[in-house]
């Protein structure tokens, strides 16, 4: 069964009649540029096939009902019960919902806190989603620009793309209790076939960069490593804190300030653990750049070492990966990948292979083989390609 008559049959089954409409919108993988959207710097994600779908209904009523294929279970509310449960004080600690259904709450909450004056009758939401979830791959905006989207067509509020990822950000961070930055949700809503989304998240100016990867005969190969991360606790947050700190000790607002040339000034004022997320945020934001350049006038043959530098610098500076991720990282390129990366938050998840189109299978088998020899749970493996961002389906 597909994801979209999932979404149709919870509908049905929570309501007893046919959905208003079905939206969905799509995951993501960052092709480079990884935890540089909170410093307000470079990304250049891409929506990718899978997609989440949200069978939605107006009701006569005020309340709103949301139930998944995640957890066999309804949450139902007012809608006006939204502002007293959100925004969640103690990052997520004192919210009683399951988080899922934080998501789609929150979009409904955040929806309404930002046009008070619109009339938003009460709907009932059915979710399914073929977006892997704990891969690293946004299946949380994926969500998030679903709901949205539904919403934001039944509720006739007329919000643009940007707009509308902005929400997305705002429920995750507020409602769902995750410290985020922006990009999983621009990368969802503005997401286009053959090409990735390179993003200014200060200015959240975005131009579209044609991978031709199809036409140059390349995919892109991930690996998800099955190990799960949860960024609203742990890591996620603690990296965060320190690069706000290595802004703060640099007496500027936010790392997208500096650049590589003020690593010799950022070495003297802070200590070794500081320097180093530093310095993975200013040379990772000057890869993106490069990465872009290279795929404008080179192509994306030209991209690999830039990729695996970037591994390098999460893996040896940001300590965010793990041993499943280096050898996923490892195998791929020793079986003649052009680069390779792990992709998202880090802690787990996916990492990412740019492969000839004819080396699927053997760097898959490698992969397999080498977590397989090394007592690792089996990775799920896939290719995943530019993709478009929300629609309606039905
Ligand atoms: C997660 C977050 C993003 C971003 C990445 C790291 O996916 O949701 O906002 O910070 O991690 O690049």
């Amino acid at each position: 069964m597909t994801a979209l008559t999932a979404a149709r049959d919870l509908f049905t089954d929570l309501t007893g009649s046919a959905p208003d409409g079905i939206w969905s919108a799509p995951g993501r993988v960052n092709l480079i540029g990884e935890h540089t959207d909170y410093n307000e710097g470079f990304v250049l994600p891409f929506a990718i096939q899978h997609r989440t779908y949200a069978a939605v209904g107006l009701r006569a009523d005020d309340r709103i009902r949301v139930t998944s294929s995640f957890a066999h279970l309804t949450v139902d509310c007012a809608l006006a019960d939204l502002d007293r449960m959100f925004p969640v004080e103690s990052q997520g600690a004192d919210r009683d919902v399951p988080e899922w259904s934080a998501y789609v709450l929150g979009i409904a909450w955040a929806l309404r806190a930002l046009r008070p004056d619109a009339v938003t009758p009460g709907v009932d939401i059915a979710i399914a989603s073929d977006v892997p979830v704990g891969a690293g791959l946004s299946s949380s905006a994926a969500i998030e620009g679903s709901v949205a989207s539904a919403l934001n067509d039944l509720w006739s509020l007329g919000l643009d793309p940007v707009t509308l990822a902005q929400v997305g950000r705002r429920a995750e961070n507020e409602a769902v209790g995750a410290p985020t930055g922006i990009m999983d949700q621009m990368a969802s809503m503005l997401g286009r076939p053959d090409a990735a989304t390179f993003l200014d998240c200060r200015t959240l100016e975005t131009r579209s960069v044609p991978t031709r990867f199809t036409a140059e005969h390349l995919e892109l190969l991930v690996i998800d490593t099955q190990v799960t991360h949860a960024h609203s606790t742990g890591g996620y947050r603690e990296r965060r804190a320190s690069c706000e700190l290595g802004a703060e000790l640099l007496g500027i607002r936010s790392l997208r300030d500096a650049d590589t040339s003020d690593l010799p000034r950022a070495a003297e004022l802070m200590d070794d653990v500081t320097f180093r997320r530093v310095r993975h945020i200013l040379t990772e934001n000057q890869r993106v750049l490069d990465t872009v350049a290279a795929l404008t006038e080179q192509g994306p043959r030209a991209i690999g070492d830039l990729l695996v530098a970037s591994h390098a610098s999460m893996r040896d500076d940001f300590e965010i990966s793990v041993p499943e991720l280096d050898l996923a990282v490892e195998t791929a390129l020793a079986h003649g990948a052009i680069g390779a990366r792990m992709t998202g938050g880090g802690f787990g998840g996916a990492a990412i292979a740019l492969i000839e189109h004819d080396a699927v299978a053997s760097v898959s088998d490698a992969v397999a083989q080498a977590f397989a020899d090394a007592g690792f749970t089996a990775p799920n493996i896939f290719t995943v390609h530019p993709s478009e961002g929300p629609r309606r389906d039905a």
